[in-house]
């Protein structure tokens, strides 16, 4: 049997890795296709070394555009790859549109799919995630969740039980394979940040599409960046127009490229502060114990709040909520962490997987 794992973006590669990893130990046949949805060096190349990914078997190019014209070319891109290769199951993570094109490519064509990181929701239909993550799950035939929740919001939409896995989650087994490489210092010494820094990424839509919307968030960060210097490696998406608002690098505001993923989690984890609306920092900066202020109405992982050091806000409400932060360090509502957030995630989608190539209905 053969496993195709189709990703396109940078936090599908952080997902995908324990999981290819975990497969090749079971002895699997697999290959990766990178669908070109991330193409800089920085925002995909530097993944695939960092995490020790094979290189993909095809690379379809896709690149950037509206949401029409890119699903467009993943959905035509991603047909002839899966008719070609003619795989027993197609691997998808998270909720890009990446995710969204293969899974309904291979509904149509009749092929199986998982999907990791099933079952994420923060009913925000005006999140483009959102939708895709609506139908990525309606449409998979295994369902991989991160946490017990979305257990039960995947009931309500009334995918069986049979479908549904509760793994844990493989960003955090990526997290912790990284751990023993994180070491703020030569990061902090080679960006030229002071001892106590916070770091911000800023990338969603709501927040950076819009002149308006960009200059209420950046005015919020320039006022906390008054209190503890702020460094913001920058997404492609906001470059621009989060400059246009006036985040440029100044005194106690420094603007960098994307960094590589081990750069990254070691600035993180030596910063006394994470701003962000991105999803996956909001879990790792649970895992490494940093307060983090996520900029957005709702999240999709709730249990960074319930269970770690995660906090929503306004932009309005960011200043205050950093002066707390800062004051008070990681706080954890529930002292404990989320369950299954262990670093095996990957070996327990690896097993569930294999024995369903081979017949068996591992159903809980
Ligand atoms: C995508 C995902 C989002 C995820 C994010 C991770 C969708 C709908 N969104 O958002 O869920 O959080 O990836 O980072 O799939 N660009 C470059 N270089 C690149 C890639 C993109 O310059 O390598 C620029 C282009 O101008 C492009 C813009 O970034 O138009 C947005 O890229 P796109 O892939 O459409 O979505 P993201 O905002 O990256
Ligand atoms: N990340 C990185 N370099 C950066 C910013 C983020 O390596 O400059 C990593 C981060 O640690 C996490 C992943 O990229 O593993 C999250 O990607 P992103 O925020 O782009 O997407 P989201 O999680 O919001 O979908």
């Amino acid at each position: 049997p053969l496993v195709l794992h189709v990703l396109g973006a940078r936090p599908n590669f952080v997902k995908a890795a324990p999981v290819v990893r975990a497969l090749g130990e079971l002895g699997v046949r697999q290959g990766i296709i990178h669908t070109g949805q991330h193409y800089d060096a920085l925002m995909s190349d530097v993944f695939f070394a960092d995490l020790g990914l094979p290189e993909p078997i095809a690379n379809l190019g896709v690149g950037s555009g509206s949401h029409a014209k890119q699903t467009a070319a993943l959905l035509v891109g991603l047909e002839e790859v899966v008719q070609e290769h003619e795989p027993d199951l197609v691997v998808v993570y998270g909720d890009v549109n990446s995710t969204l094109a293969a899974i309904l490519v291979c509904a149509k064509l009749g092929v199986p799919t998982a999907h990791v990181e099933a079952g994420l929701r923060s009913y925000d239909r005006g999140m483009p995630e959102e939708v895709n993550r609506v139908v990525t799950d309606a449409l998979a035939d295994l369902l991989f969740a991160t946490s017990p929740e979305a257990l039960a919001y995947l009931a309500a939409e009334g995918v069986p039980a049979s479908k549904m896995h509760l793994v844990g989650n493989p960003m955090i087994d990526s997290l912790f394979a990284a751990l023993p490489s994180l070491d703020p210092a030569p990061v902090v010494e080679r960006l030229g940040l002071p001892a106590r820094y916070a770091v911000a990424t800023l990338h969603r839509p709501a927040n950076v599409d819009t002149a308006e919307a960009a200059k209420e968030l950046v005015e919020a960060v320039l006022e906390v960046s008054r209190k503890v210097p702020v460094v913001v490696p920058i997404h492609p998406r906001g470059k621009a127009r989060l400059a246009a608002a006036g985040l440029v690098d100044g005194e106690t505001v420094k603007v960098v490229d994307p960094l590589g993923y081990v750069d990254f989690l070691s600035l993180v984890r030596g910063a006394a502060l994470v701003v962000t609306d991105s999803g996956g920092v909001q879990e790792e900066t649970t895992m490494l114990g940093v307060p983090c202020l996520t900029v957005r109405p709702n999240t999709e992982r709730p249990i960074t709040v319930t269970h770690g050091t995660n906090r929503l806000v306004t932009p309005a409400l960011l200043p205050a909520a950093a002066d707390k932060a800062l004051a008070d360090g990681a706080v954890t509502p529930a002292g404990e962490l989320p369950v299954l957030w262990d670093g095996k995630a990957g070996p327990r989608i690896a097993k569930v997987i294999s024995a369903w190539l081979e017949g068996d209905n591992l159903a809980p």
